[in-house]
């Protein structure tokens, strides 16, 4: 499964060219309530007509059975078939429910996806994962599927409200430790409140392309991408469970930091390459409260974790910035240390 990828600041118009050349019976748009405002409009002066879109509440809250069923039920009523095509135009939270519903509606039928926040563009719009939560479990219900063409432009970042452009810049900064160093030193003059050149964008998006075709399944290199999201993923679901709203690159972010000081420890990295990965996200990522980073309950949900091993887990760590490495083991108590040693990392900053 190949990623068909138009990108850059033109790729509207020559995504417009692309659905020029085919014959799709009918065409669907889905946006969620703020993508409808957004990014609506856009895609529609391209396109040059009026469809009426399918618009779901935007929010996580959205992407489950009942959002599914109005996608398929909304397709029906349109007497959508296998010739039609449905695009999904908006965050992974669409792109993701949007992929599920075109995948199994009629057993499939023809989809696009044009991601419009920089988490979806560099991220959740690559690699053919679809899905919902079900029984407030994350993705727990999916389907690997291919979308007709991926459409990334950095047009529809614009309107991005600014916490959801740093919750992506986190894959951004994750892209470039785990396998692309030069994309690191192009980070160098990234600063809070800026936004990425569409040059810096397609090479982190290139970096997951890459890795997903290699490994589609994640049977080995894709696990790269899960860095930062072991300690990343327990300190948000601690977070969920004080009812406290952390965005998922904040933890991501912190995950990173944590995991990075990990490989520092064991060894693997070096100490000049950690203090840069630190200075660099704590300057653009807040420090957490103590409270979420709670070194007991954090460790439980470790246990939880799909790679637990009983008092370790398997991590990705780096070996260097630019070279992440998979399955590595880490004691639960190494994990509580650097739990314990975070907010250390806001204090010993240099410039
Ligand atoms: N399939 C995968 O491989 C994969 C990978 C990573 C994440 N994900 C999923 O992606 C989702 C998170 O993605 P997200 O952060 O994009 O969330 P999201 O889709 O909820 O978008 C975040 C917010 O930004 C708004 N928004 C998006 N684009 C906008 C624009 N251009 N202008 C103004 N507002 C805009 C949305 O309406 C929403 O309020 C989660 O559901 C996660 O599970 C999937």
């Amino acid at each position: 499964m190949s990623t068909k990828l138009i990108s850059g600041d033109h790729a509207l118009s020559e995504f417009a060219k692309w659905l020029q050349s085919r014959s799709f019976s009918r065409i669907d748009i889905l946006v969620d309530s703020h993508t409808e405002q957004a990014c609506l409009r856009l895609l529609k002066d391209q396109l040059g007509w009026e469809a009426m879109p399918i618009v779901i509440p935007a929010g996580e809250a959205s992407k489950n059975l009942e959002g599914l069923h109005k996608v398929w039920m909304a397709l029906l009523a349109g007497a959508s078939d296998r010739n039609s095509l449905l695009i999904n135009l908006g965050g992974g939270m669409i792109t993701d429910l949007g992929g599920m519903a075109a995948s199994t509606f009629k057993r499939g039928i023809p989809f696009v996806q044009i991601p419009t926040s920089l988490l979806g563009q560099v991220d959740a719009a690559i690699g053919h994962k679809t899905g919902i939560d079900v029984g407030g479990v994350k993705n727990s219900v999916g389907t690997f599927s291919a979308p007709e063409e991926l459409v990334i432009d950095p047009v529809f970042l614009e309107t991005l409200p600014h916490e959801e452009y740093r919750s992506g810049m986190a894959e951004v900064f994750k892209h470039s430790l785990v396998q692309d160093k030069e994309l690191w030193f192009k980070l160098n003059d990234y600063r809070l409140g800026m936004a990425c050149s569409s040059e810096i964008i397609q090479q982190a998006a290139d970096v997951k392309v890459r890795i997903v075709e290699e490994d589609p399944r994640e049977q080995g290199q894709r696990k790269l991408l899960n860095f930062g999201h072991s300690l990343g993923h327990a300190v948000e679901s601690e977070a969920l469970a004080q009812g406290a709203t952390i965005r998922h690159g904040e933890a991501v972010a912190a995950g990173m930091m944590m995991e990075a000081w990990i490989s520092h420890q064991k060894g693997m990295l070096a100490l000049e390459e950690w203090e840069q990965i630190r200075n660099r996200l704590v300057k653009v990522y807040p420090q957490l409260p103590d409270t979420i980073l709670n070194g007991d309950r954090c460790v439980a949900f470790l246990k939880n974790d799909k790679k637990n091993l009983g008092d370790s887990i398997r991590m990705v760590l780096l070996n260097h910035i630019g070279e992440g490495v998979i399955d590595q083991v880490v004691s639960n108590e190494l994990s509580r240390k650097a739990l314990d040693a975070y907010p250390d990392f806001y204090m010993k900053t240099t410039d």
